[in-house]
C-alpha cells in the first residue's frame, strides 16, 4: 500500500503532489489567487484551499451544486480554510473547466492575477507530480514489476503512473467523474511523458468501470466492503467516492489479471466525505454490531 493519504495539506491526498508542482508555478508566475472547481465534496478543492492558505495566496472553488443544505465534510474544511465558494448549480464534471475559465476572466477583469487549475488538478504539469510517486515505489521495491491499483478521476494520478511505469503496470478504477476517463488518460500520459522527456508508453490505460455503480459518489455495497475492511483490518479510512471503489475493484480482480511481482494499491485519501450526512446511515451498517 502506498499511503498518499498521508501527504498532508489539511487531511492529505493525492492532490498534494500535484498542487506542490503547481503551486510553485502560481508564484513563479506572480500569481496572487488560485482557482479550481470540483463536486461538492471535492478533495482536490479543499487541498487547493489548503495549499494557498499555506503559500499565502486567494482561493476561488467553483462547485458543480446548489448551495448544500449542510456545511460538511470537505465544505467545512473549505470554509475554515479561507476559500471563496462558488456553487453553479448542477453541471457534468467535463463542463466545469469551462466555469473555471470564466471565473479566471472574471478576476483577470478585476485587476487580479488568477492561476487556472483544471479541475482535478489534472494538467501535465500537476499529473507529472506522480512520475514521482512512480519513482518512489520503484525505489522502495527495488523493481519495477509492480501493478498499481488507483482510483481515476480526472485522470493525472494514473497518467503521471503509467508515464514512468508504462500502461501495463498501472489499473485505474474509474469511479465515474467523467465520461471518458480512459481517452483522458491515454493524452495525458502522452503529455507528462513529453513533459518530462520520457519515452511515450505504448499500448492503451488499462482503466476498469465496474465500480462506478450508479454514478459518481454513488454508494456500492463493494465499496462499503471495501471501507469496512480497510477500516477493520488496516485502521486505514478509505472513502465513499474514490479510494473505497479502487479497493473495491482490486478485491474484484481475477488473479490472471495481476501478473506482477508486487501489487500496490494507491491510498489516495479522501476521508472528509466520510463525515457527511449523505453518507451516514450506509457507512453505519458497515458494522452493525454497533448500531
Ligand atoms: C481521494 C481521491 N482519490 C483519487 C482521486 C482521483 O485522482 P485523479 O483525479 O488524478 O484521477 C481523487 C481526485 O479526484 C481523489 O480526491
Amino acid at each position: 500500500m502506498k499511503r498518499d493519504d498521508c501527504t498532508g495539506l489539511a487531511t492529505g491526498g493525492n492532490k498534494a503532489r500535484k498542487l506542490e508542482l503547481l503551486v510553485a508555478d502560481a508564484l513563479a508566475t506572480g500569481s496572487d489567487v488560485l482557482v479550481t472547481a470540483g463536486g461538492l465534496q471535492s478533495n482536490h478543492a479543499r487541498t487547493t484551499a489548503a495549499a494557498a492558505a499555506r503559500v499565502g495566496l486567494g482561493c476561488v472553488l467553483a462547485f458543480n451544486s446548489d448551495a448544500p443544505a449542510k456545511t460538511e465534510g470537505n465544505q467545512l474544511l473549505d470554509l475554515i480554510l479561507g476559500a471563496e465558494r462558488r456553487f453553479v448549480g448542477p453541471l457534468a464534471m467535463d463542463d466545469l473547466n469551462e466555469v473555471v475559465n470564466r471565473i479566471v476572466e472574471e478576476l483577470r477583469a478585476a485587476n487580479r492575477k488568477p492561476y487556472l487549475i483544471p479541475v482535478g488538478g489534472s494538467s501535465p504539469l500537476g499529473a507529472s507530480a506522480y512520475v514521482g510517486a512512480a519513482e518512489e515505489i520503484v525505489a522502495d521495491l527495488g523493481h519495477d514489476d509492480v501493478l498499481v491499483i488507483t482510483a481515476t478521476a480526472s485522470g493525472g494520478t494514473h497518467a503521471g503512473l503509467a508515464a514512468r511505469l508504462g500502461h501495463g503496470r498501472v489499473l485505474g478504477i474509474d469511479v465515474g467523474a467523467f465520461a471518458d476517463a480512459a481517452s483522458i488518460v491515454r493524452q495525458l500520459t502522452i503529455d507528462v511523458a513529453v513533459l518530462k522527456g520520457l519515452p511515450i508508453p505504448t499500448g492503451q490505460p488499462h482503466v476498469l468501470r465496474d465500480q462506478v455503480g450508479d454514478g459518481y459518489g454513488a454508494p456500492t455495497a463493494a465499496c462499503r466492503e471495501a471501507i469496512r475492511l480497510a477500516a477493520q483490518s488496516e485502521g486505514l479510512l478509505l472513502d465513499p467516492v474514490y479510494s473505497g471503489k479502487a479497493l473495491a475493484g482490486l478485491i474484484n480482480l481475477k488473479p490472471a489479471t495481476m501478473e506482477a511481482k508486487a501489487i500496490v494499491f494507491l491510498a489516495t485519501g479522501g476521508a472528509p466525505a466520510l463525515f457527511t450526512s449523505r453518507y451516514e446511515d450506509w457507512l453505519a451498517e458497515a458494522n452493525p454490531r454497533s448500531a
